[in-house]
């Protein structure tokens, strides 16, 4: 097992750059299920996740020539099962039902179970995938879908499911006939799977909107496509800068898909500039101040920079308040953060944060992905030192971390534990 060690106290400078996005390559890796011919993807982010998703596409039939950044994929024989062992480790592996059904009419997919941050059901693709014509049921812990053609149809969210929309995006490229998607996501990964289909030839428009069509086409063709910056690696980067009171240019940082974050953050005292390059970030003054957030979905406050922001609430003035909105479980870093010397109270779906002057350093324990980011941040700015374990969590959505940001002051490390 590894862990981070950290020595807080240095203000970060220089500049960090954003990779590709986690959350816009995991399902557009999967919709290359839909192709026929083989697909080149470039900033291709280098992360557990996606290498669980490469080894997912072999397992279903697909041949993959990776090299740094770029990926090329050739999906040859397919075949319908994606095993428990690997869906257990990602659940995004669900995003498979879409492109499989499509392709063969077949999918057998191992239930992916819970995960720290809740319980994650499926039930909303499932719903919509039957309006298609699919038909499921549940064998062994195996989620069994089989069609025929899928059909076009009219279907409503009662959520705007992000993995929801993305399967249905994928399933009804191929589908016969028009689907429309209502109370869709319009999170800006669904933009860029969108923008990916097309780029294979599928008929899509109101993607980012809440209102999606697709009219399905009978074949996807070979493309090339970039995939967008992560928006959730730079907004954590740009908290870093703010929580160490120093100043970054964020490069390659997807600003226009940040508006929710950097409104609540420049409330809090944070100052972004756009430059040619990226986002140039620092302190408006010396003080940070405390508000009060509830994560919604897209374009409200991302649930994906909860645990984050509330690292920068223990340092500012005041007392604010985060309502977490999408997830029943996604405070388990608060009682890692209280072990740093933070004051913060749960009360059901909300955590009251107040301002302490300084944060001390300790062993601390990563629970998930965006807990890991937490409480990292915390210990570049907490007096002494700070370990982190448990970071195979975090190795799933940043790439080389401890890398970037020493390259810009901090003192990380990754040891052996
Ligand atoms: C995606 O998860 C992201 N993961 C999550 O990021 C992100 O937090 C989430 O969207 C919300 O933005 C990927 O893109 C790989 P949802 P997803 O379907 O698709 C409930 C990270 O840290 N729901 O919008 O699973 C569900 O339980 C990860 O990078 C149902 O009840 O999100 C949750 O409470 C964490 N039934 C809420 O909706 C369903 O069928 C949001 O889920 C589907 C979802």
């Amino acid at each position: 097992m590894e862990k981070l060690v950290i020595e807080g106290g240095n203000p970060l400078h220089g500049t960090i750059r954003v990779s590709g996005s986690k959350n816009a390559a995991l399902p557009i890796l999967l919709a290359s299920l839909l192709c026929s011919e083989t697909v080149t993807l470039t900033n291709v982010p280098n992360l557990r996740d996606i290498t669980t998703s490469f080894k997912l596409l072999e397992l279903l039939g697909c041949k993959i020539e990776r090299a740094e950044g770029t990926a090329k994929i050739t999906p040859v024989t397919l075949q319908p099962e994606a095993p428990y062992e690997l869906v257990k480790t990602m659940r995004a592996s669900v995003l498979c039902l879409g492109p499989l059904l499509a392709r063969l009419g077949q999918a057998d997919v191992a239930l992916p179970g819970g995960c720290a941050i809740g319980a994650r059901p499926v039930d909303l693709h499932l719903k919509a995938l039957e309006r298609m014509g699919a038909e499921f049921s549940l064998d062994s812990g195996y989620i069994r879908g089989r069609c025929g053609k899928l059909q076009g149809a009219k279907i409503s969210f009662e959520f705007p499911t992000v993995g929801g929309t993305e399967n249905l995006l994928m399933a009804a490229s191929l589908a016969k006939g028009t689907t429309v998607l209502e109370n869709a996501a319009r999170e800006p990964e669904i933009v860029d799977l969108a923008k990916f289909l097309i780029a294979m030839g599928a008929k899509i428009s109101g993607h980012g909107t809440s209102v999606i069509t697709i009219e399905g086409v009978e074949k996807l063709h070979a493309c090339e496509y970039k995939i967008m910056p992560d928006r959730i690696e730079a907004g954590t980067f740009i908290i870093a800068a703010a929580m160490t009171d120093g100043e970054l240019l964020v490069e390659d940082c997807p600003t226009e898909s940040l508006e929710g974050l950097l409104v609540v953050l420049q409330e809090m005292g944070v100052y972004t500039e756009e430059k040619e390059t990226g986002l140039l970030v620092r302190r408006a003054t010396n003080l940070l101040y405390a508000t009060d957030i509830t994560t919604q979905p897209f374009p409200g406050f991302p649930t994906d920079m909860q645990a984050q922001v509330m690292s920068l609430m223990c340092c500012a003035t005041g007392a604010g308040s985060i309502d977490e909105k999408i997830f029943e479980n996604r405070f388990m870093h608060v009682q890692e953060l209280v072990r740093l010397g933070a004051d913060i109270k749960l009360k059901g779906s909300t955590a009251i944060i107040r301002g302490v002057t300084h944060l001390t350093g300790a062993p601390v324990m990563a629970s998930d992905l965006r807990a890991s980011a937490s409480l990292i941040l915390a210990g570049l700015v907490a007096h002494g030192e700070t370990e982190v374990e448990r970071i195979y969590h975090l190795d799933r959505g940043y790439e080389a971390i401890e890398k970037k940001l020493s390259a810009v002051g901090a003192k990380i490390a990754r040891v052996s534990s």
